[in-house]
């Protein structure tokens, strides 16, 4: 175990730290998160390791991408459990700024992300979402200066905008999408997932069941309208209410009707109760 972790919250002291690594000129790669660390995020911290020779893992709960009526008050928050989990992985330096230090007094400026962003998806719900994402991972990307930067593909549509936003912006840093990690009955992991109630929790698998019959039904050539029709219904018989089940195109996000017409990339939000889940998968 590392006893190397350092915690910087002001991004005067994150300069400091990240010139200290770089010192003998080595790779460095982030991982943003907002913290309350599963095994998800884990694995996108060990592949940062296989990537980069320093890992830089931020934790900042961004209230700019959550709605005033989201759950920004009760996200998940356990820092000392992250650093204790992070130290483990010997992450080299945790960037945790507070709310002020992000965001300090006047501060005016955002960034729109265009494309994958207006894709009908996540946006159509979660207007503000994309605006808040695309805002706070340019500044992290600014004030680390990563090599590389880590995201999972459970947020299939953020990794699309902030990679098609590095791109636009000409920012130095490569993006990459980590595979979804999964509980042993498929459900994917997630923050969000201590929100569900144990009947919930029981019933929340079947969002990935139908989305992994679908794929293999799409793939047997089966009409993707078809699929997606009976996938619907065991979501919605397991107690879901379906925001929206989409087949996109894999890179554009856009609508795809035919197999022919890929890659396809099959994504869902659906609630059950108060909780509000995602997940999405390759064909
Ligand atoms: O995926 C997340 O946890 C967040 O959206 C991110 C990328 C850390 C930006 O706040």
């Amino acid at each position: 175990m590392s006893d190397q972790l350092s915690v910087v919250r002001t991004v005067a002291g994150l300069r400091k730290a990240v010139e200290r690594l770089r010192a003998k000129g080595e790779s460095v790669a982030l991982v943003p998160t907002m913290g309350a660390l599963h095994d998800g995020h884990l694995s996108l911290v060990r592949l940062a390791r296989k990537k980069a020779r320093r890992v830089v893992v931020s934790i900042f709960v961004n209230p700019a991408q959550f709605a005033p009526s989201e759950d920004f008050a009760t996200y998940p928050r356990n820092i000392r459990a992250d650093l204790r989990l992070l130290r483990k992985l010997n992450t080299d330096l945790v960037w945790a700024p507070s709310t002020s230090a992000m965001y300090p007094e006047g501060f005016s400026t955002s960034v729109q992300p265009g494309g994958p962003a207006h894709a009908g998806l996540e946006d159509t719900y979660r207007p503000h979402f994309f605006g808040g994402v695309a805002t706070v991972v340019s500044k992290l990307f600014i004030q680390v200066g990563a090599d590389f930067a880590i995201f999972g593909e459970k947020d299939y549509q953020q990794l699309k905008v902030v990679t098609r936003m590095a791109r636009d912006l000409d920012l130095p840093v490569k993006i990459i999408g980590a595979p979804t990690m999964r509980e042993p009955d498929g459900l994917a992991m997630s923050s969000r997932n201590v929100y569900l109630s144990a009947s919930e929790r029981a019933a929340a698998p079947a969002l990935y069941r139908a989305l992994k019959d679908a794929a293999a039904q799409i793939k047997a050539g089966k009409p993707i309208s078809t699929a997606l029709f009976s996938a619907r219904e065991r979501i919605v018989g397991a107690g879901f209410a379906i925001d929206y089940l989409e087949a996109r195109h894999a890179e554009t996000l856009g609508p795809i009707n035919a197999r022919k017409d890929g890659p396809i990339r099959l994504l869902v939000a659906a609630r059950i109760g108060r909780t509000r889940l995602i997940d999405n998968i390759g064909v």
